[in-house]
């Protein structure tokens, strides 16, 4: 039996592949490679030294993966596949709506058909808005999402939560992820954003390479220690290995079960700043900008419920994650294009 996962070329997906064969699970992937390549997949093989069996099938595509449920064996599926960008998102809902929404309702159906009822879901802090207190819990409400990307997060979760309740057969980790930065440490799989990066650390590390000028700190006067957006950061490894404790809670019976996945700490734009030039040795030159609409001056997370329930905690600190993406970057100025 496999382990399909959805979305699995991408960034996190391509981690989460390596860490399951890792564990021994056996892998199948789809993605319609919108935004990733086959290539991560090559290096995954590279690195676990076992093969990686891939689709290429959108989610959308209901004989499509009618057609893979009947050639492979899948006994669970994390979802990661999905569009996004919060900004490309504000410009294109129904783009959103219609790829997240419609692909995540045409998956389900297709599981259940096959009687594959479990399932770990990409969620995001996102949904928590911009939180009345901090470290936020997984009981503090789900908020009204500023972009339709985040609004898309929040309405999956209501789905999943729906569709369990009615069939308690469906075993459901919604794992709300805060800010996923960080490479493996071999620098051979990493973040490779397309055009020019929306979040912080890619940008950074474009900076370091000479690929931007200088970065832009979007607003210092939050009230924040110093002034600038605080985010709890989290090593795209350590989420990586979230996926495979959750998947022992699955096989456990969990139901509905949702948890945060991040550090617990929080570090400001200017921290990470700091941080990267000190694992880097390189200078990033910023320049203190307006704020960007629908950000929010902190939220980081209170992980003590994956500790407690799944015996997953957060392991690699602030310069580890600073150190990798440097190391991927350095070593892939082009991401996977050479
Ligand atoms: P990513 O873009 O690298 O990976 C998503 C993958 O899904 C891509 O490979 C893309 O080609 C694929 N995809 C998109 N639509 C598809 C479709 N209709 N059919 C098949 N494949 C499709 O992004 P990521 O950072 O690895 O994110 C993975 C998941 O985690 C996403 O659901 C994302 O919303 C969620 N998430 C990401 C972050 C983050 O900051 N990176 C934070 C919280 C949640
Ligand atoms: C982090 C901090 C910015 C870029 C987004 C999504 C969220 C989740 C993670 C998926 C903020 C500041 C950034 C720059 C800057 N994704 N910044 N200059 O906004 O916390 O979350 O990604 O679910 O849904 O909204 O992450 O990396 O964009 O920003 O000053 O060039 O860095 O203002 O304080 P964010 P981010």
């Amino acid at each position: 039996m496999a382990i399909l996962v959805t979305g699995g070329s991408g960034f996190i997906g391509s981690h989460t592949v390596l860490e399951l064969q890792e564990a021994g699970y056996d892998v199948v992937v789809i993605d319609n490679l919108s935004n990733s390549t086959e290539k991560s997949l090559k290096r995954v093989e590279e690195l676990s030294g076992k093969p990686v069996k891939f689709y290429k099938i959108d989610i959308r595509d209901r004989e499509g993966l009618e057609g893979l449920f009947r050639q492979e064996q899948i006994d669970s599926c994390i979802h990661f596949a999905g569009l996004k960008a919060v900004g490309e998102s504000v410009a294109k809902p129904w783009e959103y709506y219609e790829n997240n929404i419609g692909g995540t309702l045409t998956l389900v159906d297709v599981m259940r058909q096959n009687g594959v009822k479990n399932l770990i879901f990409s969620s995001s802090s996102t949904v928590y808005g911009d939180p009345d207190r901090v470290p936020v819990t997984e009981e503090d409400p789900v908020k009204k999402c500023t972009n339709p990307y985040g609004s898309t997060k929040a309405m999956q979760e209501t789905i999943f939560t729906d569709i369990q309740k009615a069939d308690p057969e469906w075993n459901i980790v919604l794992l709300r992820y805060f800010n996923p930065i960080g490479a493996h440490p071999s620098g051979r799989i990493g973040e490779d954003p397309n055009g020019i990066p929306n979040n912080l650390m890619p940008y950074i590390t474009q900076v370091a390479v000479g690929k931007q000028p200088f970065l832009r700190v979007f607003g210092n006067d939050y009230p924040t220690p110093d002034g600038t957006g605080v985010r709890d950061y989290i090593h795209v490894v350590d989420l990586a290995k979230g996926h495979v404790k959750a998947l022992e809670r699955i096989k456990a019976g969990c139901g509905l079960a949702i948890y945060n996945l991040g550090t617990g700490k929080g570090y400001s734009v200017l921290d990470i700043v700091k941080n990267f030039e000190e694992a880097s040795g390189v200078k990033i030159p910023y320049e203190i900008c307006d704020r960007r609409p629908g950000d929010i001056a902190e939220n980081y997370c209170d992980a003590s419920k994956a500790e407690r329930e799944m015996g997953w905690k957060a392991e690699k600190g602030i310069l580890e994650m600073c150190r990798d993406s440097w190391n991927w970057q350095k070593n892939n100025p082009n991401g996977y294009a050479g």
